[in-house]
């Protein structure tokens, strides 16, 4: 697979592709060469403003899309999905060029928003209310109405798959969505904008403003006529995200935020497997993964072999061209990025935690960095309690279950954690003890359109992905209508 050709630039507002207000653009970079790829419209608060209006105007009572039949609504995201998959070479390639990410991964992402699209596009027709015996002669009924425009502020990580998280809980609801994808990766999203036309959405259903966050995204969140917002991203933005609503229309908020994740192999847990899902666990995507398994805490008895295998896999990860189906580990996703990851291995070392291999960047044009292991780390460390977004492996010892399960809560987060064990018991118990939105026992990779994903505690509000997202797109009525005669 090569670089692909770039197709479009532009917002996308009401069905077409326009110029931004103020005529302004920004470079998106290629991470692999640091040199720049193309120039984008750079939208703000104005084009905010008009996505806004094409977007109210597209789920007022009466519209199109407001009065189209469920199970059409339903078509038309399964229409989607068709093309998606029919593009998904050519969106993966995109996001490639776009964030450094490997191929395949971007590939597998597509395809994910193609499950996704086709999970809620069949959700369109079964989200209804109930009746309800209530006390005296009525009849009550609830509706689940669309909440309205929603705001969808993406990060750079996983760009299309992030933009489908997004779409499928929203349209199946009925709403429409204005979307700021992250400045650092705006192709497949514009793309994707094509696809929704060619898919027959009426105008106004998606709109996509890109730019910055201070201004695009923070116009999105303070918007006095959006209606819902559901963000992507470090946690320092989200709470910034939830500040904006309550000084602004108290819209809701969905956030899905940072994690700094456990995954706990005992002593009895096959060695192999262990080892080799701990590594993937925490290189996967180069580490940018909300979550990403980056503590790693081994039991004492297995914990130097571990230590052993884990940074013999790390020196033999392949590093290099992300469209090379050898390679394992692209760059990063900018220099900021790799140096703040720079800055941690720094602050590892200081705290006393021992570099086992990597910590160094790659020293080329693009946003290289070696794969990175620490021993020695204990959970009170800073490398252990910040999200450090990058390829490195933090290995903590531990005695006990009760000693783990402690460590393991003691964090601000609470994405994700796995436990690797042959022990059932122990398995379910140490997955009922977490604080965390997800679980995996003995792997670290499970999950799928159907299943929901959010985290406890800072690291979010809400869920994404199955029935559990659909919650927070829409609005329950209730209707209590007189009746002569009580219902038996
Ligand atoms: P970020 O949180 O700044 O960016 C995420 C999105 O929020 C982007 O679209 C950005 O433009 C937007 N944004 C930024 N400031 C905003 C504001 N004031 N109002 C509204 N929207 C705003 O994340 P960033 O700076 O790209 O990465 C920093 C750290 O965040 C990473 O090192 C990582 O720890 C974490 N992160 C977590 C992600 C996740 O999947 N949970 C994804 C990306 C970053
Ligand atoms: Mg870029």
């Amino acid at each position: 697979m090569e670089s692909p050709q770039v197709k479009f630039t532009q917002l996308f507002i009401n069905n077409e592709f326009v110029n931004s207000v103020s005529g302004k653009t920004f470079p998106t970079i290629n991470p692999t060469t640091g040199e720049k790829i193309c120039d984008i419209q750079e939208g703000d608060k104005a084009d905010v403003d008009l996505a806004v209006k094409a977007a109210r105007a597209a789920v007022k009572r009466g519209s199109p899309w407001r009065r189209m039949d469920a199970c059409d609504r339903g078509l038309l995201m399964f229409k989607l999905a068709d093309l998606i998959q029919r593009d998904a070479d050519y969106i993966a390639s995109l996001d490639t060029v776009d964030n450094g990410a490997l191929f395949s991964t971007m590939k597998g992402c597509a395809l994910n928003v193609v499950e996704v699209l086709r999970y809620f596009g069949g959700w369109a027709d079964k989200i209804h209310g109930k009746t309800i015996p209530i006390k005296g002669d009525f009849f009550c009924y609830t509706r689940h109405e669309p909440v309205g425009v929603c705001g969808a502020i993406i990060p750079w990580n996983f760009p299309n798959e992030m933009m489908g998280w997004k779409l499928g809980p929203a349209l199946c609801c009925g709403n429409t969505l204005v979307i700021k994808p992250a400045e650092q990766t705006p192709l497949s999203a514009i793309y994707m904008c094509s696809l929704i036309k060619e898919a027959g959405f009426p105008p106004g259903v998606v709109n996509l403003i890109p730019g910055f966050g201070p201004t695009a995204g923070a116009a999105i969140s303070e918007h006095m006529d959006v209606d819902h917002v559901a963000f992507t991203g470090s946690t320092e933005i989200g709470r910034l995200i939830q500040q904006a609503s309550g000084k602004s229309n108290l819209k809701r908020v969905s956030l899905e935020m940072g994690g700094k994740s456990p995954n706990i192999i005992f002593a009895d847990a096959d060695l192999d497997a262990a080892v080799e899902e701990s590594h993937e666990a925490i290189f996967f995507n180069m580490g940018e993964c909300c979550s990403a398994g980056s503590r790693t805490f081994v039991q004492e008895e297995i914990y130097d072999e571990f230590v052993k295998r884990s940074v013999e896999r790390a020196k033999r990860r392949v590093v290099g061209n992300p469209f090379d189906s050898k390679t394992e580990s692209g760059p990063q996703i900018d220099k900021a990025q790799l140096d703040k990851i720079l800055g941690y291995v720094e602050i590892g070392k200081k705290e006393g935690a021992k570099l086992e291999c990597g910590g160094k960047a790659l020293g080329c044009n693009g946003y290289f960095m070696e794969s990175t292991v620490f021993s020695n780390v204990t959970n009170e460390m800073r490398v252990a309690q910040e999200e450090i977004f990058g390829p490195v492996q933090l290995l903590i010892k531990f005695k006990s279950q009760e000693e783990v399960l402690e460590k393991a809560n003691n964090v601000q987060y609470g994405l994700a954690g796995g436990v690797f064990t042959k022990d059932l018991d122990r398995a379910l118990t140490v997955a009922n003890s977490l604080d965390a939105g997800s679980i995996m026992v003995n792997n670290y990779s499970g999950g799928g359109a159907n299943v929901p994903f959010g985290g406890y505690k800072m690291s979010g509000i809400g869920r994404d992905l199955g029935e559990d997202a659909l919650v927070s797109y829409y609005e329950v009525k209730t209707v209590v209508v007189k009746v002569p005669v009580k219902n038996s």
